[in-house]
Parts: structure tokens; C-alpha cells; sequence
């Protein structure tokens, strides 16, 4: 039987059409292609990646960045068709791994504060609000800055939530 992991691999330049229009079409201020070329473009700090399926193609990707001992997630999106099937996890799994392998300490990210999908996700990997950025997207939305120790001892399922994130 498949699972959410399988067909998860490093984004490749072939990928970048069908990463752009999946991001067209969930982000209401999506990145455009030049973007996640930059990302692609032997950039030393760059981590992305995309999970392929057989019949569907790039149907999720994630982009984030190792940086000054931290991880930092600029992106995670699922096609809407492909959603609650693990793939979310998956790809947040891995950037967690990699990151903890790499021997770094914490992981970073910034979420809208209505976002309820994406704050339980990282809610069940152990991200805990640090702080909330006042009017961050430029729609004038708030954003929970969330982060998660990489310690071995932070790591799997079972960690508690956030604080006031999920709430
Ligand atoms: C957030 C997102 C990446 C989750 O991807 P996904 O593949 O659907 O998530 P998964 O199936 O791996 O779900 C993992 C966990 O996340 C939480 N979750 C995911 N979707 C949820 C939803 N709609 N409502 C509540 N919890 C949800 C649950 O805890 C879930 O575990 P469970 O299925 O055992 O209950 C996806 O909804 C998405 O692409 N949203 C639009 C883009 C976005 O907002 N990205 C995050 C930017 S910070």
C-alpha cells in the first residue's frame, strides 16, 4: 500500500510548472516562479521538496531554509484534491528530520492567525506560538510566529500544542 511519504523527493527545475500553478491556486499572495527558482538555484540554505503522485503529478511541496542554526519553513501547501491523506505531515516530517540531522536546534515558521489546518498540523509536531506579527500579510492579517525544538528529545508525535495558537 502507498504511503504519504512515498514519491516525496528534492524539487527539481522539471516541477516548477506545476509547483507555480499549484501555488496559484492556494495562496491568495502566492510566489511566483522566479521564486522558487531562486530557491532551486543552487542556493546553499535552500531545502524544497514536492511529493509526486503517479497518477496526479506534484500534488504538495514544502520550501524552507537552514539558516543560523535554525530551520525556517517559508512553505507548505497541499493540492486542495489531495488533502487529509498525510501528505502535509509528511512533508513537515521530512524538513524535520533533515534539519535535526543537519544538527540544527529550532524550527520557525510564521502562520495566519485564522490558518486553523496548518496550526494543527504544527500543533501535533510540537510548535508553540512565540510571538504574534500585528498585520504581517499584506492583506492586513495577523501571523503567529511559531517555533518547535529540534532536540532529540522534542521529537514525535505526543508533544504538546501550542499555547495560544490553536486556540
Ligand atoms: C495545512 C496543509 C499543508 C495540511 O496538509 P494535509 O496534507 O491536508 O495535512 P495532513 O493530512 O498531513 O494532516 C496532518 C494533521 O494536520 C491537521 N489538519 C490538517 N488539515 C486539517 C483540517 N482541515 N482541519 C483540522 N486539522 C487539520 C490534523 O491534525 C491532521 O492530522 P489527522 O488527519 O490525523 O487529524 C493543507 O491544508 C494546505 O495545503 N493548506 C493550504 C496551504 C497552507 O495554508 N499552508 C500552510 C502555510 S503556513
Amino acid at each position: 500500500m502507498r504511503s504519504p511519504a512515498d514519491g516525496l523527493e528534492p524539487m527539481l527545475e522539471a516541477d516548477l510548472d506545476a509547483v507555480v500553478e499549484l501555488e496559484r491556486g492556494i495562496f491568495r499572495h502566492p510566489w511566483n516562479r522566479r521564486a522558487f527558482e531562486r530557491e532551486l538555484g543552487g542556493h546553499p540554505l535552500s531545502r524544497s521538496w514536492v511529493v509526486r503522485d503517479p497518477q496526479a503529478g506534484v500534488v504538495a511541496y514544502a520550501c524552507a531554509w537552514h539558516v543560523a542554526g535554525e530551520l525556517l519553513i517559508n512553505n507548505i501547501a497541499v493540492a486542495a484534491t489531495h488533502r487529509r491523506r498525510g501528505l502535509g505531515r509528511a512533508l513537515l516530517a521530512r524538513l524535520l528530520d533533515d534539519a535535526r540531522r543537519a544538527g540544527l536546534e529550532r524550527a520557525v515558521l510564521e502562520v495566519r492567525v485564522t490558518n486553523a489546518p496548518a496550526l494543527a498540523l504544527y500543533a501535533a509536531h510540537g510548535f508553540r506560538s512565540i510571538g504574534r506579527r500585528r498585520r504581517y500579510y499584506s492583506d492586513g492579517e495577523d501571523a503567529w510566529v511559531l517555533a518547535a525544538s529540534l532536540s532529540p528529545a522534542a521529537a514525535g508525535p505526543g508533544a504538546p500544542g501550542t499555547d495560544g495558537a490553536a486556540s
